[in-house]
């Protein structure tokens, strides 16, 4: 890693929920280690990126964790969310139905998550621009209505992963 010389100031803990199949790891992959994988296999229980990056001349790492959107394969999730200081919650902008259960995630957020969390709403999938079935309105006006930041992403082509991550990072900070 670039910055394992240096001394890490802040370790911070992600984590990203939301329904099966959203693209979770592949956005994950895209900030973590600037990769997707086309062929992505569904998360069985918990794992775990980092990434380590200078904000404000902090060096912070973020340790992302990422468990399955479907039920049977997650993990406990008190666990889970225990001292996380952010979380990116992610659905697909293709699928109105994972836009639809956006609220049960946040009601999950409310439930297990400390009460001061950052939340960064993430419509994902952007690229399929033809195959849209969220607007952006409708997630633009959740976002303002639940005090969370939003941000429309393509793990495929990497549009807005980095300022996403970023935005979220500065919060914590
Ligand atoms: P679970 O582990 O089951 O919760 O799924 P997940 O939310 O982690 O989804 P994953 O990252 O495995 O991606 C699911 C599928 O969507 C895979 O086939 C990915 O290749 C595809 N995918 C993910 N992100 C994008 C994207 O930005 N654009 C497109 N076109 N496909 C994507």
């Amino acid at each position: 890693q670039e910055y394992e010389h240096e001394k890490i100031d802040y370790v911070f803990k992600v984590v990203v929920i939301g329904d099966s199949a959203v693209g979770k790891t592949q956005i994950l992959s895209r900030f973590a280690k600037n990769e997707f994988c086309f062929d992505s296999k569904s998360t069985i229980g918990v794992e775990f990126q980092t990434r380590t990056v200078t904000i404000n001349g902090k060096v912070i790492k973020a340790q992302i964790w990422d468990t399955a959107g479907q039920e049977r394969y997650r993990a406990v999730t008190s666990a889970y969310y225990r001292g996380a200081l952010g979380a990116t919650l992610v659905y697909d902008i293709t699928k109105r139905a994972s836009f639809d259960h956006v609220a049960r995630w946040v009601e999950e957020l409310r439930t297990h998550a400390d009460s001061s969390i950052a939340i960064m709403l993430i419509g994902n999938k952007g690229d399929l621009v033809d195959q849209r079935a969220v607007p952006t309105a409708d997630a633009v006006e959740f976002a303002e209505d639940q005090g969370l930041f939003f941000s429309e992403t393509s793990a495929l082509s990497g549009e807005n992963v980095e300022s996403a991550f970023f935005k979220l990072l500065e919060e914590i900070y």
